[in-house]
């Protein structure tokens, strides 16, 4: 019966107080330095809260501080998002559509923006300089440490004969699954994320090099503390 109880008590503690998983003690914070590329370090295989816990965690956050993810948490928000799981099958911790991966995540930070490599578990950067401002259409993003930019690249689909509507609605259904193992990530891990649908696609498109890509922006997300 005390078993049941303390078990019980865990849990309302967990469902009540949201934010409760943070790292554990000692685990490594390491600074992350914004230089051409940033090597990502190997995300644990243990670690976090429960599945369950983050589920009971996981709601979307308008408000954020301007510190920075550690290194460590950084490398565990993409490998959320899109990293690899099998290595040597190329495939990710999100599924995807026929396995066809339209989807780029681009992280924006105050330092530049990059995209995300999933191969080499990377960034490389693509942009120096502050772009918060292109990544989301709400205030509170743009002082976030880091906004996630799901873009879609229909070029994925060439030769599918797959319709374009249906192709719009494949990408979209990926980048919520990328998206969703962001907010369970930081749910489980002491973070605070939101699923966004705004941002101003022209400008965004137009600063990646990406206006006459036919590329078009699937998804959106802050993440931060
Ligand atoms: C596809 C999608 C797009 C969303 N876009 C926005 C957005 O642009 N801005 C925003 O503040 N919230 C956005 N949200 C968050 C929803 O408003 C939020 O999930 C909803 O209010 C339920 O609250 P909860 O996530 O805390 O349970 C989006 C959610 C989804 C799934």
């Amino acid at each position: 019966m005390k078993t049941v109880w303390m078990a019980g008590a865990a849990f309302m503690m967990t469902a009540c107080c949201g934010n409760t998983s943070g790292p554990a003690a000692g685990s490594p914070k390491t600074e992350v330095t914004y230089g051409a590329e940033i090597a990502l370090v190997k995300p644990d295989s243990v670690g976090g809260a429960t599945i369950n816990e983050a589920l009971w965690n996981r709601r979307s956050w308008r408000e954020y501080s301007a510190e920075p993810l550690t290194l460590e948490e950084l490398s565990g928000v993409l490998w959320a998002a899109a990293g690899e799981n099998r290595p040597g099958e190329g495939r990710l911790t999100a599924p995807s559509a026929l396995a066809l991966y339209p989807i780029r995540v681009y992280a924006f930070f105050a330092e530049g923006v990059y995209l995300y490599d999933s191969k080499a578990h990377k960034l490389v950067r693509v942009l120096e300089g502050d772009y918060r401002n292109l990544a989301a259409m709400q205030e509170f993003a743009f002082g976030a440490p880091l906004n996630l930019v799901y873009v879609a690249d229909p070029a994925a689909y060439a030769g599918k004969n797959i319709p374009d509507d249906k192709v719009r609605c494949l990408c979209g259904q990926d980048a919520a699954g990328y998206a969703e193992n962001v907010n369970l990530y930081t749910a489980g891990h002491g973070l605070r994320s939101i699923t966004r649908g705004s941002a101003p696609e022209p400008e965004l498109l137009a600063a990646l090099g990406l206006a006459q890509s036919g590329c078009f922006v699937a998804l959106a997300q802050t993440v931060g503390k």
